[in-house]
């Protein structure tokens, strides 16, 4: 594969409130592993929060700032990836526009999260054009990085099918070039006899017998081509697959295995639910909360036996607590020789623990607003300079340079 864009990570989050532990270990924790290994594009999706807050514009300015600061306090670190304002990159518009000419509505409408989100947010208007087009609006932000892996979690995993639709589709139609087939094989002759021959051979395996590891060999063959062009690159690469070049790769999902962080009541911790505790919360809030949360019903009283599988408070020590924990809390509830507090307790100690130095970084950042704009800022200029590049392809292949 094209090493330098598959190997190209990008991911967004909706600042729409504070980040809280869901965020932490859902996604968070994921970002800084990928950093080390990937290049990494990581925004504030501001335009896409306003797909839901349009009339509630208010919070997402603090939420954009918010957000930043999180994400600095958690160890994304921005030396290694990238971290910028989609609003501050308005190639994702232009891009959104333009592919919003060839996509088909019945695409969008059959979208699982349209009708879903239509109906868990009852009490807003998303009748509107922008929130039909939300989805393409993620394509586009996916596709002006040409990234090649997208972390996303299993409700995000219909909008990256959508958009490698749509990215074949404008392969299809803009990829194509009259003498296509010449010059793909002028280019396959180009690499040597041997590399020609193995390209053959691949490309072949992969039409015939569908091999998608002979496709991904080829890929990386190609990649390490010294002697030819990037546009003969792009022709080989698409004539593995047919008759166009790619002009926009196609994502994949990266699905990492993350802990599913329950809330304070057991459900999924959000927002929403009103059930989280927020990267910044102040211990005593944090210590009030856990010991607040409900247990086992059936624990009425202190000397009452208890099941930790009926217990929100078991389910957030799997999360936090070490083997010999669990076991004293097994025996010692359902035995009622520890009370809900006892066993509260060391949850509290680690939540306090892992949080306090996120809350002293943030409170860092919070003093020094002028580091946190210099990191935006650089990361905006490096954005844009990459969206820039695919803008000028994009524009090239429909026509419209009007040089
Ligand atoms: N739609 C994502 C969400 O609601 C956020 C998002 C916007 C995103 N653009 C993206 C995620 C591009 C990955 C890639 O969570
Ligand atoms: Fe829940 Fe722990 Fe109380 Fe058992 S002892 S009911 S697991 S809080």
């Amino acid at each position: 594969m094209n090493s330098s864009t598959s190997q190209r990570v990008l991911s967004g989050m909706r600042p729409t409130g504070l980040l809280h532990l869901g965020h932490l270990h859902g996604v968070l924790k994921n970002w800084v592993n990928l950093q080390h290994e990937y290049q990494c594009y990581f925004f504030v999706a501001d335009w896409h929060a306003l797909t839901t807050e349009y009339d509630n514009t208010g919070i997402i300015a603090q939420s954009v700032w918010d957000m930043i600061i999180d994400w600095l306090a958690v160890g994304i670190n921005p030396g290694e990836a990238t971290l910028f304002i989609q609003s501050k990159v308005p190639e994702h518009a232009e891009l959104h526009l333009l592919l919003s000419m060839s996509t088909p509505l019945s695409w969008l409408e059959r979208i699982p999260t349209y009708k879903d989100q239509q109906q868990k947010l009852k009490d807003k208007d998303l009748s509107t054009y922008g929130f039909l087009g939300y989805p393409l609006l993620q394509s586009a932000d996916i596709l002006v990085y040409k990234a090649g892996l997208v972390p996303v979690g299993d409700d995000q995993v219909a909008h990256i099918e959508f958009t490698r639709e749509l990215a074949r589709r404008f392969n299809h139609i803009y990829g194509r070039e009259a003498d296509f087939e010449e010059k793909s094989n002028e280019a396959i002759r180009k690499m040597g006899k041997k590399n020609a021959k193995l390209y053959k051979d691949l490309r072949k395996r992969y039409q015939e017998q569908g091999d998608g590891e002979a496709l991904n060999t080829a890929r990386v063959l190609i990649d390490n081509q010294q002697n030819i062009s990037l546009g003969d690159k792009k022709r080989l690469w698409g004539y593995l697959e047919g008759e166009t070049r790619t002009i926009l790769p196609e994502p994949e999902p990266l699905l990492t295995a993350v802990a599913k962080m329950p809330g304070l009541d057991g459900q999924k911790m959000s927002k929403s639910y009103n059930n989280t505790i927020a990267l910044r919360e102040p211990p005593a809030s944090i210590e009030k909360k856990i010991r607040t949360m409900p247990t086992d019903p059936a624990r009425m009283r202190r000397t009452d036996p208890g099941d930790p599988e009926k217990c929100p408070v078991w389910q957030l020590h799997q999360i936090y607590s070490d083997d010999d924990k669990k076991t004293w809390i097994q025996n010692g509830c359902r035995t009622a020789e520890i009370g809900c507090l006892d066993c509260k307790q060391p949850l509290i100690d680690s939540v306090l623990a892992e949080l306090a130095p996120i809350r002293e970084r943030a409170l860092g950042y919070i003093e020094e607003p002028e580091s946190v704009r210099a990191i935006l800022n650089e990361g905006c200029e490096k954005a844009r300079a990459t969206a820039r590049e695919t803008l000028e392809e994009v524009r090239q292949v429909m026509g419209l340079m009007y040089r």
